[in-house]
């Protein structure tokens, strides 16, 4: 199919009229070249079935898996990653490695559960090859996706893990120790950056002040929020 034909299967100048009655899934743009409007996607299960078969960036060939997302799609939490590793590339699931068994860890640790209580996606959704963080491009061919994820799931708190994560989704290319722990605005929502687990596995000290540790203190102002938004 041309780019023109897919660029035709969206009338951008009404964006109510998006998403055709009669839409295929299977012919979203395959091109990077052409956009994919926010409210495409009916629901999370409707976004993964084009998603799945992405080819918008050079990620595509390399990939076992096309990583979408696990846990709660209604969840008041969304979480964002970089992008998949090795386990992640082999089972079509994020955060299911090491990282991911650390990251449950830190959700337990304020009763949160990672199927329940949040979603959890990534910037990139193939796996960027020798776990290299993702080129510009590849940023650029994939955020349509995560966009619309976070249009579909509304949550209340965004938490970005890891720098890659605060940079693709809101372009602020401050360094992570800099600004974790501190609530930011991005497009009227509220998010957090936070050490990304990875980081977390290579300083494993709990001593008062280093990453583990400040990690803690980032989780319980991410409860604490919950808490506080419950009451509104
Ligand atoms: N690291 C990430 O950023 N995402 C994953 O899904 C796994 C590891």
């Amino acid at each position: 199919m041309s780019g023109e034909e897919q660029f035709s299967l969206f009338n951008l100048a009404e964006p109510e009229a998006s998403v055709p009655k009669d839409f295929n899934p299977a012919l979203i743009p395959t091109s990077a070249a052409i956009p994919i409007p926010p409210g495409t996607f009916e629901s999370m299960s409707a976004l993964a079935i084009p998603c799945k078969q992405c080819q918008r960036c050079d990620l595509a060939a390399g990939r076992t898996h096309v990583v979408v997302g696990r846990g709660n799609p209604q969840a008041r939490i969304l979480i964002v990653g970089e992008g998949p590793g090795q386990n992640e590339d082999e089972q079509g699931l994020p955060f299911v490695g090491k990282s991911g068994q650390l990251l449950g860890k830190i959700l337990s640790s304020v009763r949160l559960d990672s199927e329940k209580d949040v979603y959890i996606c990534n910037i990139v959704k193939c796996r960027p090859p020798g776990n290299r963080a993702p080129t510009t491009d590849e940023v650029n061919a994939c955020i349509p996706y995560l966009l619309e994820q976070i249009r579909l799931v509304d949550p209340e708190i965004i938490l970005l893990t890891g720098a890659t994560a605060v940079k693709g989704l809101t372009g602020d290319k401050r360094g992570i120790t800099k600004i974790r722990g501190q609530w930011i605005e991005w497009e009227g929502r509220l998010c957090m950056p936070i050490f990304h687990p990875a980081y977390l596995l290579r300083n494993p000290s709990r001593e008062k002040g280093k990453p583990k540790w400040l990690m803690w203190q980032d989780i319980q102002a991410v409860r604490a929020k919950l808490e506080e938004l419950s009451k509104l």
